[in-house]
């Protein structure tokens, strides 16, 4: 017997507003054209003034339990991918426990910016598979709106807002391929690269800061890290790219999707694309990707999914999951 973290439910939660890249035309030197030539976006979401990063992830949490059939008094843990978080702390995932009434088990937040949600669910694969929890609610939840250079055109129209999450329970498996949750996980980063998409604030200068990002420099290392990571997960899964019935990827930009899958060796009517609906949402992206391929029928019970992310640090990974 091999215990597997598997997936019991999913949700997320999309702020109402949307914003067309047509409306950045009228304070930008940018097109609607431009902008889905270059990134595959039409739209993304914004928050509104009700919403925060711990107010989205609870609903997307919420949405998820719901999902399981299960309550706050069932989960152990929750892991929170953010690098938003409401304050500098406590965690978002802290807010997020006391939001959903939970007063038992523990919950950090994750911070590895867009690689985020693959390095939480690293992290509660972990923790379910050495008996530390149960139950782990992992969410990932952005409101990169609040840290956008709105004179910026290289960033500002790229990014969304909005939380995804899955319910994560230790069950059983025969100890192969064929097992249903987590198969394989594989995590990196390289400090090297930091300057190549960071925020310009923290604690050391008082201000939260504006995302900073060389958008072509970044590009050049996606394709290559996020094929070559995924690569690594499905070997210690033990599965090919043939066997694979879902890419869910990281949603930042149309031609990075298509040339990972390309260089995968996967056609791309086996990716979730929700990037034209979503914008980048950084740690959000795959789990919102997630629910709503689930929800829209793509995503069936048994298919094997592979995510792949990357961003800030640099930080990329790969997780491989039977649903
Ligand atoms: O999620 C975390 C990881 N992040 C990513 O994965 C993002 C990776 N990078 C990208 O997705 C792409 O590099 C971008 C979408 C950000 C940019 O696409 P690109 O094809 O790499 O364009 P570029 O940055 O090389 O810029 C090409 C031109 C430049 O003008 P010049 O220097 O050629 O005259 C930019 O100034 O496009 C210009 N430009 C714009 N033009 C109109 C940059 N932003 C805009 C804009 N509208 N919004």
């Amino acid at each position: 017997m091999t215990l597997r973290a598997v997936v019991r439910g999913v949700g997320h939660y999309l702020p109402s507003r949307v914003v067309e890249n047509a409306e950045f035309e009228a304070t930008l030197d940018t097109s609607d054209e431009w902008i889905r030539a270059r990134s595959g976006i039409e739209r993304r979401h914004f928050a509104t003034e009700d919403d925060t990063t711990s107010s989205m992830a609870t609903a997307a949490a919420r949405s998820a339990l719901e999902d399981a059939g299960l309550g706050p008094d069932d989960i152990d843990a929750i892991v929170l991918a953010t690098s938003t978080a409401d304050l500098t702390f406590p965690s978002a995932a802290t807010m997020v426990q006391d939001k959903l009434g939970m007063t038992r088990g523990f919950a950090f937040d994750v911070q590895a910016v867009c690689a985020g949600f693959v390095y939480a669910l690293a992290n509660a694969n972990a923790l379910i598979v050495s008996g530390q929890a149960k139950r782990v609610i992992v969410i990932g939840a952005e409101t990169f709106s609040k840290i956008m250079d709105w004179t910026d055109r290289s960033t500002c129209v790229l990014f969304g807002d909005g939380a995804g999450a899955l319910v994560l329970e230790a069950q059983d498996g025969a100890g192969t391929k064929a097992d249903r949750g987590i198969l394989a996980t594989d995590l990196n980063s390289d400090g090297r690269h930091r300057d190549l998409l960071y925020v310009d604030g923290g604690v050391s200068t008082g201000t939260s800061g504006y995302l900073r990002m060389q958008g072509n420099q970044v590009f050049r290392h996606a394709v290559e890290k996020l094929a070559a990571t995924a690569q690594t997960a499905m070997e210690r899964a033990g599965v090919t790219a043939d066997e694979v019935d879902w890419i869910v990827p990281h949603q930042a930009n149309i031609r990075i999707i298509q040339g990972t899958a390309k260089k995968m060796g996967i056609g791309m009517d086996k990716v979730v694309v929700t990037v034209q609906d979503h914008g980048n949402t950084s740690a959000a992206s795959i789990p919102l990707a997630i629910s709503v391929g689930r929800k829209n029928g793509q995503i069936k019970d048994g298919d094997l999914l592979v995510t792949e992310a990357i961003g800030g640090g640099l930080a990329w990974g790969s997780v491989v999951l039977r649903w």
